[in-house]
């Protein structure tokens, strides 16, 4: 799907594929380099990572594992609270490996924050966090996150994995989405 395929539901092309394209190399090159004498098992959160997991990996110049995990927030609206449930745990024994959690979007930080200790309780050697896009305005607790692609506004982002209701994951650049869309 592209851009012009929203009409008026986008409102601004933030990021082209071009882009991502670049800034997920660059990503890839540092990872790399930093994980230079380590194995390193990526570890993706379905759904909005797929993308980046399929584009990140295919970037790295040697061999790596990966493996995914499925959350979801307690109940309905519970989203801020942080409290979220396993769906899909990974197949992955991580205790002794190196984790790199691969992750479209850090919002609020909350889900990522209890990702993290969650998985530091299964004895992993490390756990760091590479995420495309990261909102700093939108931060509710501290997350320290080590790869970030870009740093965006708080607004309501779309494409490339990001969706609203479900659609447009599969619009090939990532864009803010028009308020009349949501309101
Ligand atoms: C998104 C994103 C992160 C989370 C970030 O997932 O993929 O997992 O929200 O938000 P936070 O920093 O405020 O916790 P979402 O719950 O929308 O599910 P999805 O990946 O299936 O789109």
């Amino acid at each position: 799907m592209d851009a012009e395929h929203m009409g008026a539901d986008l409102d601004e092309i933030l990021f082209t594929e071009e882009d991502i394209r670049q800034r997920l190399g660059e990503l890839a090159e540092q990872v790399w380099q930093d994980y230079a004498d380590k194995d390193v098992l990526l570890v993706g959160v379905l759904r909005g990572a797929i993308m980046v997991m399929a584009d990140f990996m295919r970037a790295l110049p040697g061999s790596v594992e990966m493996d995914w995990m499925a959350v979801s927030s307690y109940g309905s609206g519970t989203k801020s609270s942080g409290v979220v449930r396993i769906l899909k745990d990974l197949d992955t024994d991580i205790s002794g490996r190196h984790v790199l959690i691969v992750e479209d979007i850090i919002d609020s930080g909350l889900t990522l924050s209890w990702i993290r200790t969650n998985l530091l309780s299964r004895r992993p050697a490390s756990v760091e966090i590479c995420t495309l896009l990261r909102k700093p305005e939108a931060a509710k607790v501290e997350i320290d996150v080590r790869y970030v692609g870009f740093e965006i506004p708080n607004a309501f982002v779309v494409g490339y994995g990001l969706d609203f209701d479900e659609k447009y994951r599969n619009l090939r650049v990532i864009g803010t989405l028009a308020p009349h869309v949501y309101s």
